[in-house]
């Protein structure tokens, strides 16, 4: 895997400012059939955001048990100008998701004279939104796009040259939906991306008490287990053919992986056919669907070594409940 950053020329960018990386489009089939063949039987957490999937999980942070969004808000609102004074002057923000919400918002005017932003995300449509909206709140900061697989190496558009130090956001504890290795790779390709005197703001959910764990993963409402079997509904609309009732939504803390794991549970014993293939199912074996991996502070400063970097600061909620965490490259 490369770690190099290769700048590109600000001709590459659309007129709308976006530099499209043209990221390939995942195949929800071939992937979904990779990972229910296998002994402990997966589906990939990315395909849960379908335009349906979107928006239940829109609604999913607006739960009463879903304390993640609110008390990073919280967090945010509380603590954002002293994060901006310790960045600095002339930042340049990178943020990874295109965010054109309240936390980015928040960050952006509390870093002082702001060099530029730029944009990360998958989706172009996605991207070209946030990029309006944050230009209309912040009309005379230069805002840029990178249409992009974040979880890739990528390059950046050659903007912003004159920023002092580039800072990545990676709010929403996102970093915890990817396995260990996936979460060290990422951080080193961020180090690589800031180069050294950069810095990471990373929001991370925080180890609590089980019960809480658990009921945010399923609420009394069922959102959250409709957010699941989302999934499902997606792989029939492409010839797969799950009788939904026949599974239920779990979600369980795996305490030695530290770790909210999202399944889905046959309840019978059955067979299911995807693609070319037919998939057996016993009773009670379950498909994994995400993993949302909780963080000590500790954890988070090995993770940050493993990476070259050093955790700087963290601003957490009056519980620990959640931190963001102020990581800078050596
Ligand atoms: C996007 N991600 C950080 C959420 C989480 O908490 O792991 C996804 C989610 N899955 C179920 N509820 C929320």
């Amino acid at each position: 895997m490369s770690l190099k950053f290769t700048p590109t020329a600000p001709s590459q960018l659309s007129p709308s400012g976006i530099l499209d990386l043209s990221p390939e489009a995942g195949d929800l089939i071939a992937d979904g059939l990779a990972g229910l063949q296998r002994s402990t039987k997966t589906l990939p957490s990315k395909y849960f955001y379908d335009k349906r999937g979107s928006e239940l999980f829109e609604t999913i942070t607006t739960l009463p048990e879903y304390y993640v969004t609110r008390t990073e808000l919280d967090i945010m609102a509380e603590s954002a100008s002293e994060m901006g004074a310790l960045l600095g002057e002339h930042g340049l923000l990178i943020e990874f998701g295109s965010g054109s919400g309240q936390k980015t918002r928040e960050l952006l005017s509390a870093l002082p004279e702001p060099a530029g932003c730029i944009l990360i995300d998958i989706s172009k449509s996605a991207l070209s939104g946030s990029i309006e909206k944050l230009e209309e709140a912040f009309p005379s900061l230069p805002i840029f796009g990178v249409c992009a697989d974040y979880t890739r190496s990528l390059q950046l558009p050659e903007v912003g040259t004159n920023a002092k130090r580039r800072i990545a956001y990676f709010p929403g504890s996102t970093l915890g939906n990817f396995s260990n290795h996936e979460a060290r790779v990422f951080l080193q390709r961020t180090a690589a991306l800031l180069g050294p005197g950069g810095a990471l703001l990373l929001g991370v959910d925080r180890v609590k008490a089980v019960g809480l764990l658990e009921r945010a993963y399923d609420d009394a409402r069922g959102v959250t287990a409709a957010f699941n079997f989302n999934l499902l509904t997606q792989l029939n609309a492409n010839g797969a053919n799950f009788v939904l009732d026949r599974f239920r939504h779990s979600a369980v803390f795996n305490a030695a992986e530290s770790r909210v794991e999202m399944h889905l549970v046959s309840q019978v014993e059955q067979t299911v056919e995807l693609g070319s293939a037919t998939i057996r199912f016993d009773a009670g074996e379950s498909i994994r669907t995400e993993m949302s991996h909780k963080y000590t502070l500790e954890a988070i400063r090995e993770l940050a070594g493993s990476a070259d970097m050093t955790l700087e600061h963290h601003w957490s909620d009056k519980q620990d409940w959640f931190s963001v965490c102020y990581l800078s490259c050596r």
